[in-house]
């Protein structure tokens, strides 16, 4: 590396080129508002990172409206609902008639690709394959970080705002000191095993499965790719599991009276994910404000990941817009209280499905019979579903 760090002026830094920092840099963009994206892996690898699939109408407003790309209109799936299967028996929730609400299926690396696209068409500073190496100055009026690109070059960002979206393993949140900040975190004694298959579609929309094997999640890529996983031992290795063990498996856990069957195909991805809850407090040090993963992770059960990371976008985005324009910054000093609501509201909810669905391996059989106490409960009662289509289906932006 040479000695010359050459300096970056600009008014918001923002580190991670996922989904929620490019999102808020193209808003910020849209509003005139300077920015620039650091991002550690390259555009490929993002683009090839599966990830959930289903966003909230919010969700695709904000990309739709802000002028993203209409591909998420033309190639997403509305979904009017899911099907809660428990006993071998299906529990359809229709979301239109309860909430008067959908949701969308669109694979979270297809809207990185959109994002991507839209930074690159509207001239947006975005850096991949660039390690950030240091922030500093975090509680004065300019916030600074270094980062080294992949030539080896030296760059230092001087900004007015520094932003943390660099996803749960975040080096920015690890920054902050341990004075005033709180972490929550809870485990899951288990995992997801993901796989990408070319089959056809098994159901018309998601299927969320309890069974005494484990849980299991059938969803939908396409026509002729879909994707499914299975409750897993959080140290299993994909390279233990054949095709036909994994069919196998998966046909177990949605086997019922009714004789429903999957649609196999070909297996090209298998993935074991590991996850967990957290959050920390507050999400905001100084200059420097957290976003989306870095700031709160959820388990994939309530597919809130993604729109979560979008509601912290929408808040911060006002905060900004509103600071620039007004020089005020109450809602930047607002914006942790503000998003936290939510954060919480999500936690609750990712927690609530993903303990009614899976059964833990050595489960008490007491509990194992309450989560199907509490499946009955919600699926027999037009309250019972109203709140979880409610909750799925995204509880309006602040
Ligand atoms: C997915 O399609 O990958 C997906 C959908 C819903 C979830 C989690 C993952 O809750």
């Amino acid at each position: 590396m040479s000695n010359e760090r050459t300096i970056i002026k600009t008014k918001v830094g923002i580190v991670g080129g996922g989904p929620a920092g490019l999102m808020l840099s193209h808003m910020l963009g849209q509003a005139g508002i300077e920015n620039i994206v650091v991002e550690a892996r390259d555009h490929q690898s993002i683009s090839n990172t599966h990830r959930a699939g289903i966003l909230e109408a919010q969700a695709v407003s904000m990309l739709v409206d802000s002028g993203v790309d209409g591909r998420v209109l033309s190639e997403g799936d509305v979904h009017s609902g899911i099907d809660l299967r428990f006993n071998g028996e299906s529990h359809p929730l229709d979301f239109t008639d309860l909430v008067d609400a959908t949701v969308t299926l669109y694979a979270q690396n297809e809207v990185f690709i959109d994002l991507a696209a839209a930074r690159a068409r509207d001239g947006g500073d975005v850096r991949y394959l660039c390690e950030v190496t240091e922030l500093m100055d975090l509680e004065t009026d300019t916030p600074k970080f270094r980062f080294t690109n992949a030539e080896d070059e030296a760059f230092e960002v001087h900004c007015d705002i520094l932003i943390g979206a660099d996803g749960s393993r975040s080096f920015c949140r690890r920054q902050i000191p341990d004075t005033n900040r709180q972490d929550f975190t809870v485990t899951y004694p288990f995992a997801w095993f993901g796989i990408l298959t070319e089959a056809p579609k098994s159901a018309p929309e998601l299927i969320y499965a309890n069974s005494p094997h484990g849980f299991a999640l059938i969803s939908q890529r396409s026509e002729t790719v879909q994707r499914m996983y299975f409750q897993c031992h959080p140290g299993e290795n994909v390279h233990d599991w054949s095709e036909d063990r994994i069919w196998t498996e998966l046909q177990a856990r949605v086997d019922g009276p009714d004789n429903f069957t999957l649609k196999t195909g070909k297996i090209f991805d298998k993935t074991v994910l590991k996850f967990r809850s957290f959050v920390r407090e507050p999400l905001s040090h100084g200059r420097l404000f957290l976003i989306g993963d870095a700031g709160h992770t959820v388990p994939p059960t309530g597919a809130k990941g993604l729109n979560l990371a979008f509601a912290d976008v929408k808040v911060l985005f006002e905060a900004l817009d509103s600071y620039y324009s007004t020089s005020n910054d109450a809602l930047l000093h607002a914006y942790s209280d503000t998003a936290l609501k939510r954060v919480w509201k999500a936690q609750n909810f990712s927690y609530w499905m993903t303990s009614m669905l899976h059964t833990p391996v050595d489960a008490d059989p007491f509990m194992a019979k309450r989560a199907l106490g509490e499946l009955e409960t919600v699926t027999s009662s037009r309250y019972g579903q109203q709140y979880l289509a409610e909750s799925y289906t995204g509880w309006p932006h602040a």
